[in-house]
């Protein structure tokens, strides 16, 4: 790749802006010299259909080639690995046309919306093979970054992994009256930052032990939209990145090569009143952020990821080692690059949380233990699932694409935990994930909040649908950073107390529920998850 693939691109984005010139890209020794570009997703708009915006997404299994070698099964949506940004206005409806050609069941899920419990996605809305799914719904979010993956019980984890992710672009006016980058690819750049384990032969592997449901399953590999370590030219001075830790496990620690410092400027959903600034950032599985990096004349620079490690025994956060470095993506910025206003401090009105408006308080309390229903899973699934789904590799099991069985049945699988008993329990108060059981029922039209306790030796991401979020304290200190934006989904670290303020507004269904769980996908999979509905 190299030149021939810069140069590519070069023309590719030549097409789009009338200024050639600024496009060359200074030379810079080993910088580069052997990267793919960054693949940006394409920007999907959808069609206007009676005042209606109308996507239609297909998910479909195929190949994929990461480069650097490494190719293999994956899953698509509109493409052979990840999927379109989906771009939608606040206050419009919009719907989705989603048709799974996969050839096994799944779901496609919206993180961060509110929404009917019907649109959500969740593990109640299975798509069977061949059939299409059409929710419906006004978006009433922030403008900011989202993003859909598919969530089906027991199989997210997988069908991520394989690719089954892409991201949404919320716009509104508040936004687009702020001096930010906004030209998609060119400064307004989404990252799906993944990492993936390649086998001798090239091919991404997920294989499951209890080792690495325990842990999450970690790769050593990176891979940006879709790319082993590629790079991007920049050719304006502010660059706003659209950052997502789309992994199954890894919390990352985010850093420019240089130590730079940028400006944060939105967490989970939406704009921070006020942009800060850090060398530094840390982000969950689920969770996303955006920044704006100054970009200088002759300077690369590049995006790292330092992987936390998951064994935190009893050790705290603040000393959390990373287990390896992860390089996410070159930026080589053009020989000539075009200048912008200086970005702003001050963002969007927030109102500051009102706790004392919440009629209760919840306690969910995360554990992990030796034993116990893991048992049961085994023998049901000795008996129903043979080798399915999980035991093998390639996104449907098995050996190929398609050689799995139906998807659907019960939890981790596949021989993972054969033999000794040696299933690790994934609890919140208690309990695992279980379809027919809601746990918690909500007043439509409250507030509450919802404490979140990690009694756990290690980190669990927790995320709830349906509501943005505002984080009142962690173990009694006030939010700090990201955390005093709009959030679904914060790190819970072992021995942590997290108090959360939820706002119950708009749908409310009895039938119908909601799902908070943990990010770590493996450990999602495993059961923990639960269920609330929001009744009138
Ligand atoms: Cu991003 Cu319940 O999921
Ligand atoms: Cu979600
Ligand atoms: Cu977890």
């Amino acid at each position: 790749m190299g030149m021939v693939s810069r140069r590519q691109w070069l023309q590719g984005a030549a097409a789009l802006v009338a200024a050639p010139l600024v496009l060359r890209p200074a030379r810079f020794g080993a910088w580069a010299a052997d990267t793919p570009s960054l693949p940006v997703p394409p920007l999907e708009e959808g069609r206007m259909a009676g005042g209606v915006r109308v996507f239609d997404l297909t998910i479909r299994a195929g190949t994929h080639d990461f480069g650097a070698g490494r190719r293999g099964s994956a899953i698509g949506i509109n493409a052979d690995y990840g999927g379109p940004t989906l771009r939608m206005r606040a206050g419009e409806t919009v719907q989705l046309n989603v048709s799974n050609q996969l050839g096994e069941t799944t779901t496609l899920h919206w993180h961060g919306f509110h929404l009917p419990a019907a649109a959500d996605g969740g593990p109640h809305q299975r798509i069977a093979p061949g059939a299409v799914w059409q929710p419906r719904f006004p978006v009433k979010q922030k403008a900011g970054l989202f993003w859909y993956h598919s969530h089906l019980k027991g199989y997210t984890g997988r069908q991520v992994y394989f690719g089954q992710a892409g991201t949404i672009l919320v716009e509104d006016e508040e936004e687009a009256r702020l001096p930010l980058p906004l030209v998609y690819g060119v400064d307004d750049i989404p990252l799906v930052l993944q990492d993936r384990v390649f086998d001798a032969a090239g091919q991404p592997v997920y294989d499951l032990t209890p080792m690495t449901i325990a842990m999450g399953y970690i790769g050593d590999v990176p891979v940006v939209n879709g790319a082993i370590q590629p790079h991007f030219i920049a050719r304006r001075r502010w660059l706003r990145l659209r950052l997502l830790n789309g992994s199954n496990a890894s919390i990352y620690r985010l850093s420019f090569s240089d130590r730079r410092r940028f400006y944060v400027i939105g967490s989970d959903g939406g704009l921070l009143p006020r942009a800060y600034r850090a060398r530094r950032l840390i982000l969950a599985p689920g969770e996303r952020a955006q920044i704006l990096v100054e970009v200088r004349p002759g300077r690369p620079f590049r995006l790292e990821g330092e992987v936390l490690s998951p064994m935190m025994g009893m050790r705290r956060r603040r000393r959390a080692r990373a287990m390896r470095r992860l390089r996410f993506l070159d930026i080589l910025p053009a020989t000539v690059l075009e200048s912008g206003p200086r970005p702003p401090r001050r963002l969007i009105r927030l109102p500051a949380p009102q706790p004392a408006r919440a009629v209760r308080t919840r306690r969910f309390v995360m554990e992990m233990g030796m034993g116990g229903p893991m048992m049961r899973h085994r023998s049901r699934r000795r008996g129903s699932m043979g080798g399915g789904m999980m035991g093998g590799n390639g996104p449907m099991g098995g050996n190929g694409p398609m050689s799995g069985g139906s998807a659907g049945g019960g939890g981790m699988g596949g021989g993972a935990m054969g033999g000794g008993g040696m299933g690790m329990r994934f609890t919140i108060n208690g309990k695992t994930m279980d379809m027919e059981r809601i746990d918690e029922v909500v007043r439509l039209g409250t507030d509450e909040i919802w404490e979140v306790i990690n009694r756990s030796p290690m980190p669990h991401p927790f995320h709830v649908h349906d509501v943005q979020f505002r984080i009142l304290d962690r173990n009694g200190r006030r939010p700090r950073g990201l955390e005093r934006g709009l959030k679904d989904t914060v790190l819970v670290w072992p021995r942590e107390r997290v108090r959360l303020l939820l706002s119950f507004r708009d749908y409310a269904d009895p039938e119908l529920p909601y799902m908070y769980h943990c990010h770590t996908l493996e450990h999602e999979d495993a059961g923990m998850m639960g269920q609330f509905v929001v009744v009138a």
